[in-house]
This record gives structure tokens, sequence and C-alpha cells, in this order.
């Protein structure tokens, strides 16, 4: 969301005539776009502003901090770090053209042309989120959850497929709550999927309480759309889940798998886990261990659960060490590179169609892509260009690459 927050500031600047600078130092604008998800992102974020501040030697050179952390504390950051001249937070984003006009008056526009060097590209379709999960402060940064018309998701991504773009994802925090008039989100993908010259369509994230059969049999119907599901389960103790308010159980969780895997037995499905909640015993994590193997996930993004002030799950006792959430996290990553690993070798041997999304760097023959799923791939091939979707072999695999070659 934020990548896709950040090309949307991208197109509004380069409608004023700027243009990406090549280093920081030439820069007349800098704007960092901040996550406040884990305290180790507004950590980074932070130590970044701060260099920025503290090492501009162009006296005209702005510096704006937008997106979740400058929600969360607002002017507060300019009174502590000086040299931000300017705080947007991601509230502000559903009006962002007119917060800039505000900021930037006197600057014309002059219509620069857009190209878009990326064959893949992000729509957000939804803003905000209304589920309160105890852990996650993003409902407070981001607002409350509101559905973008219909109308305009097909603006944004016919004038990206207008620029060169092959493959669009549609984003939102709990894509299948969208609802805009008569139209849910399955009736979205499949208008969106009609959109001429859209050659592959993505979504995420699908919460487990909300994602239906009709969405899952939709995916499996259309052509277009990836056999990617991201199904974000984060625990696996149904303890652990209700305290997290995520509205489903293990059990749940395991029925939806299964009607997945019945209408798209090839289906790559991800997954978002987070260890150490409060109070989350030994035999409470070997649940989400046992969840974990049983699922087989493809890929899974896995944290440690790092409190939000503000949320319920803040005022929760903690009774884990930094060290014991961490040692958790570790036997997690390792079974799950573990599983990776393993659906990534059982693709050896296969045909699959990758999407050539650039050159490798330092190799002319080898080019990098994603096939129908979710898997990165390396392909070799002479005359390939990006944009291309391309019948390949997998030859190898390196745990988390396919290796294929073009046929
Ligand atoms: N601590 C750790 N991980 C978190 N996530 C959300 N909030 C927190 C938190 N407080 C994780 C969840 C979510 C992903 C985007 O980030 O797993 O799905
Ligand atoms: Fe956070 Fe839950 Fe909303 Fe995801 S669904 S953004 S975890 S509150």
């Amino acid at each position: 969301m934020n990548v896709a927050d950040s090309d949307i500031i991208f197109q509004i600047l380069s409608d004023r005539g700027f243009v990406s600078a090549k280093n920081s130092s030439e820069a007349d604008l800098l704007v960092v776009n901040t996550c406040s998800v884990r305290e180790n992102a507004e950590l980074r974020a932070r130590s970044r502003i701060q260099e920025y501040a503290r090492t501009s030697k162009n006296p005209s050179q702005k510096l704006w901090v937008i997106g979740c952390m400058a929600e969360r504390l607002g002017d507060k950051l300019i009174d502590e770090i000086p040299g931000i001249d300017h705080v947007i937070g991601a509230k502000d984003m559903e009006d962002i053209r007119q917060r800039i006009d505000e900021i930037l008056p006197d600057q014309t526009l002059c219509g620069v042309i857009n190209t878009s060097s990326s064959v893949t590209d992000f729509v957000p379709v939804m803003r905000g989120c209304d589920n309160y999960c105890s852990y996650c402060i993003v409902p407070y940064v981001r607002g409350h959850e509101i559905s973008i018309p219909v109308e305009e998701v097909e603006k944004q991504v016919k004038k990206k497929i207008d620029q060169g773009v092959k493959e669009i994802t549609l984003l939102g925090q709990n894509v299948n709550s969208y609802r805009y008039e008569n139209f849910d989100f399955p009736d979205l993908i499949s208008k969106i999927s009609e959109i001429e010259g859209l050659e592959r369509l993505r979504f995420t994230t699908s919460h487990p309480r909300d994602c239906s059969e009709k969405l899952i049999s939709t995916v499996a119907q259309l052509q277009n759309v990836c056999n990617h599901i991201h199904l974000p389960v984060q625990a696996g103790s149904d303890r652990v889940l209700s305290l997290m308010n995520r509205g489903y159980t293990g059990k749940d969780y395991r029925k939806l798998v299964d009607m997945i895997r019945k209408h798209i037995p090839d289906a790559d499905i991800t997954t978002d886990i987070l260890v150490g909640f409060p109070s989350e015993t030994q035999e409470e994590f070997k649940q989400t261990l046992s969840l974990v193997e049983d699922v087989a996930f493809t890929t899974a993004f896995m944290f440690a659960y790092s409190p939000r002030e503000g949320t319920k799950a803040a005022s929760m006792k903690e009774c884990l060490s930094d060290e014991e959430k961490k040692a958790r996290l570790t036997e997690l990553i390792t079974m799950q590179t573990e599983i990776t690993r393993k659906a990534y070798g059982e693709m050896v041997g296969k045909e699959i169609e990758v999407l050539v999304s650039g050159r490798q760097e330092k190799h002319d023959k080898m080019w990098m892509g994603q096939d129908y799923g979710c898997k990165r791939v390396l392909l070799s091939c002479t005359n390939a260009q990006a944009g291309m979707i391309l019948k390949a072999k997998v030859v190898r695999s390196s745990g988390m690459t396919l290796i294929a070659e073009r046929i």
C-alpha cells in the first residue's frame, strides 16, 4: 500500500514538472513515506529522516514526511526532528492532490507525460480498515474502510495499461469487504479482468473471515487472474486468534484452504504469521507450527509481535521476552523455509508461463519474472523483453527462485 501511495505522489509531483533526482543530495524535494506496523519500521524511518535532515547541504531542499508514522505523530515529528518541512498523514492520502496544491501553490502544472518503466503495478481499491485486529495500528493511522468507486479503479487500471503495465495488483487491507453500489469484490475483479491489454490480475490482502467461495471460484474461472491467494492466518491457536479479534478458528482456516485447493488445485497460498502475541504459550506456538506444516504455504511473511501504542493488545500483559519471541520466530522461519524449498523443488520439470519483468543485471541472457502463481523466476533466454509472457520449463530451483529455460 505504501508503494502504491508513493507512486500516486510521484505522479502528482511529475504533473508539476518534478523528475526523479539521481540521488538524495541533488533532490529539491525528499519525500519519506513511513510505516508504523512494527516498531522496527518506525525506527528505520526515523533514522533515515534524521540522516536526510542532518546531511542536507542544499538550503532550498525540502523534506516531507508522509504515511502512517506521519499520521500517528503529526507535527510532533517536526518538533523532534528539525529540518522536516511538512508532515502529511496517511489519512490525507484521500485528498493528497489538494494537500500538495496547498503546499506548492506557485508550482505550475506542466503536464510531463509519464510512462511507467515497470510491467507490474498496484492500484488501490480500498483505503483504511475496520477490522481492529487487537495488535494492529492500521485502523488508527489509515482510518475507516472506504471502497474506491468501480469507475475510478477501472480508470486507474486503463491508465497504467496505456503506460505499458501488463500486470495489476488490486490493493486493500481486506479486499473481501469491498462494496461499491451493488459490486462486491468478485464482481470487481470480473469487471477489471475484462479490460483490454491486462495480461494478469492479482489482488491482496484477503481476510480469512470474509474470503468467500464466490471469490475463489471467480479466480478459478478467470483466465488472467493469477493463482495466488494471500491469506494471513496470524496464529494457529483458537484462543490466540480470538484474543487477536480475527473472527475465525484454526479449523475454519483449514477448511478455507481445502476450499481453495478444491477450486484451484495448484494455487499458491501465502500468509502472514505473528509469533509471541501477549500470553501465547509454548503449546499455542506449537499449534501455529502444526498449522504451517499442514497447510504448506508457498511462502510466508513472519513477524515477532511488536506492541503498538493505542491498540488493544498493547494493554495486555506481555510475558515473553524479546529473546523468546525471536527464538519462536527463528523456529518458524526455519520450518517455513524448508516448506518453501520443497514447494519450489516440486516445480522442477514443470512447464510454466513467465511474465518477464526485466533483465537480470550483469547477465544479458537471464531475465527476471514471475510465474502464474507467486513464484519468482530466473529465465534463461536470448531475446526476451520486459512485458512478454513466455512459456518455459523449470530446470532447477534455488530455494526461493525457479530457474527456467524458454521453450
Ligand atoms: N507486530 C508484529 N506484526 C504485526 N503485523 C501487524 N501488526 C503487527 C504488530 N503489532 C503483521 C501482521 C499483518 C502484517 C501486515 O503485519 O501479520 O498481517
Ligand atoms: Fe491490521 Fe487486521 Fe486490518 Fe490487517 S485486517 S490491516 S491486520 S486491523
